[in-house]
């Protein structure tokens, strides 16, 4: 007999659902369209094996079979006392979709699979906290191009609120920095692709995007690094006297620059003695340098949700989604160095300055610029510190509206 749902059905997409007691949030929505469209562009014509390692109530796993083409879909909670709910949402699967419903730890199912040389194009780690102990696994059970979509709601260590834990759980230094989202998913991009190196594949990171609570990056495996991927792992420097920001690849490591705290206009603090690193200097990493989005990929999935809807689909994408999609389609995450508008108001002793004018500035001065995708009220740029505020506080002097 089948139980009344306790909490109401809910729909989403294509979806009816009961969501149960506990773990759903409707406020991720836009992470599950993006993995919708994601599954679409993937494989397209050939198999689409999906595995929900911590599937909750299902809600992702059954997207993935109603939406997304899913040939087959393998819905995974730990917790046995939701393999019923599993049982009852999934029942909604087409019938071509083949269907496996667990409740196994997830290292123990990973493990399973990499024994029986189980694969899948798309792998859903929906974690809670941090997920870095089963990134390796989670790899080796992804087919050829396949894509780990990995999620952590440890938002303390990566953004430098727990440094010790940082080290711990993923290998790195995380210090404060003001766009610390974007440092969140570089550093969990980070973990990801040493562990891709170590099985001798790339990577390539299709989506990354936060709410500052939960850190979602989509990532593609691939046969081998890319020429020098290795490059695009890093530290990242972040001066918190005089706002200055560095990158280096641990490939060519040198001393970091002098920043403006060496001179004598410097904010008034402890100045380095001549040639030593510059003590309010925070360096985080190692941590992904390169891309955070690949907008190609992203402007293929805008691509399958547009025909589909055209053919009288229900969207996949909600508003927020859609909204998601624009902010990280116009952003691919480079240069890595980002500050926030805040930041260039402190800095410049006034109000926040008008991002737009100031990244057309920069680039008319020959620098790349743009506004940051991840995180709203942020811009990323490869010019010096020092141009940035002068050209910032030129447009604050020509836009008094901006003060
Ligand atoms: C964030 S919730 C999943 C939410 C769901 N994916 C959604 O979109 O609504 C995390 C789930 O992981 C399960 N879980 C926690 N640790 C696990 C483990 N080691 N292996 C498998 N499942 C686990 C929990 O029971 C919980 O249902």
């Amino acid at each position: 007999m089948t139980r009344p749902p306790a909490h109401g059905m809910l729909e989403e997409g294509l979806a009816r659902f009961d969501p149960g007691g506990g773990f759903f949030r409707p406020a991720s929505r836009p992470g599950r369209d993006l993995g919708v469209l994601l599954l679409r562009t993937l494989a397209s014509g050939g198999e689409r094996r999906v595995l929900d390692l911590m599937a909750g109530c299902g809600v992702r796993a059954l997207r993935y079979g109603l939406e997304a083409g899913a040939t087959a879909v393998w819905a995974n909670d730990a917790d046995p006392e939701r393999l019923p709910l599993l049982q009852e949402n999934l029942a909604a699967l087409p019938a071509g979709v083949a269907q496996r419903r667990s409740a196994c730890q997830a290292h123990r199912l990973l493990a399973d699979c990499l024994l029986r040389q189980e694969r899948f194009e798309l792998v859903d780690l929906d974690a809670f906290g941090c997920p870095t102990a089963l990134v390796p696994l989670a790899l080796e059970v992804l087919a050829f191009d396949g894509v780990l979509y990995l999620a952590s709601t440890d938002g303390r260590s990566p953004t430098g609120h727990d440094r010790p834990a940082a080290i711990r759980s993923l290998g790195a230094a995380a210090r404060a920095h003001p766009a610390s989202w974007e440092l969140a998913l570089r550093l969990q991009i980070g973990v990801v692709a040493r562990a891709a190196w170590a099985l001798g594949r790339g990577i390539r990171p299709l989506f990354s995007f936060s709410e500052g609570r939960t850190f979602r990056t989509a990532i593609q495996l691939r046969r081998k690094p890319a020429a020098r991927e290795e490059a695009q792992l890093g530290l990242l420097a972040h001066c918190h006297g005089c706002g200055e920001q560095w990158t280096q690849s641990l490939l060519q490591l040198r001393r970091w620059p002098p920043c403006r705290c060496g001179e004598p206009q410097g904010p008034p603090q402890e100045k380095p003695r001549p040639g030593a690193p510059c003590p309010a200097l925070a360096v985080s990493g190692p941590l992904w340098l390169g891309p955070l989005q690949d907008p190609s990929r992203l402007a293929s999935m805008a691509a399958v949700e547009s025909a589909a809807v055209e053919a009288g689909s229900v969207p996949s994408l909600g508003q927020a989604g859609t909204r998601l999609w624009h902010a990280l389609h116009r952003d691919a995450g480079v240069p890595a160095r980002c500050w926030t508008a805040g930041d260039l108001g402190r800095h410049l002793g006034g109000g926040p300055p008008r991002l737009e004018a100031l990244v057309a500035a920069l680039r008319l001065d020959g620098w790349t610029a743009g506004l940051g995708g991840v995180m709203a009220g942020t811009f990323r740029s490869d010019a010096p510190w020092p141009r940035i505020l002068e050209l910032a506080a030129r447009g604050t002097a020509a836009d008094p509206a901006a003060r």
